[in-house]
């Protein structure tokens, strides 16, 4: 049983990372990584996901058009997270779905996931989906939501200093 001490360091120590070395990462670590999306919770456990695992030059060439920065090239893989709204629950009373929610919490088990095996991650928002759609055959109705980066890190010993908001500026006991 992993207790509070170990799960928040592993917390503190996952970052952001934008510094790889270079190194291709096993399928079978991918596969580890892998399980602990498969294993994450969701809406009324919808699992409304698909994982498209890229390690192949070509494919990388795809994920290098829709997130054109230097650093993303010696990353040795890369996870593109997929979501369907149509397969993810909805609220009753509003209508909202939760693709996003179920897709964030698998992205960050994936995280966390490789923060355990001596790998960086970068979670990756700001893409374009247009050659990332036509590039990797995505249907229409999978909306990709998240590209993560994985690989080594060029330094094992990186550690950003946390920039966060103060306890008490997010959290409150009671009311607003
Ligand atoms: C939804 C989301 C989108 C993000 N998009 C990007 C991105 O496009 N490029 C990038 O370099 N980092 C991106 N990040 C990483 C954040 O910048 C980073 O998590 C934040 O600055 C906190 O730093 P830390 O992850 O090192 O703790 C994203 C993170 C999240 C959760």
């Amino acid at each position: 049983m992993i207790e509070y001490p170990q799960f928040f360091d592993l917390i503190c120590r996952r970052y952001s990372c934008r510094r790889y070395d270079n190194a291709s990462v096993s399928r079978e670590m991918l596969m580890a990584i892998m399980e602990t999306a498969r294993y994450a919770q969701s809406a009324c456990n919808k699992q409304p996901w698909k994982f498209l695992v890229i390690d192949e030059p070509e494919l990388k060439e795809v994920v290098y058009k829709s997130y054109d920065r230097d650093w993303i090239r010696d990353a040795g893989a890369f996870v593109v997270a997929l979501g369907n709204k149509n397969e993810a629950w909805s609220r009753g009373y509003d209508g909202r779905n939760s693709m996003d929610i179920d897709i964030a919490i698998a992205c960050e088990n994936i995280c966390l996931a490789t923060a355990t095996l001596g790998l960086g991650a970068c979670w990756i928002g700001n893409f374009d989906i247009v050659p990332l759609k036509e590039g990797l055959s995505i249907p229409e109705e999978w909306e990709p939501v998240a590209i993560i980066s994985i690989g080594y890190p060029k330094d094992p010993h990186e550690q950003p200093e946390k920039k966060r908001k103060n306890i008490d500026e997010v959290v409150k006991w009671g009311k607003f």
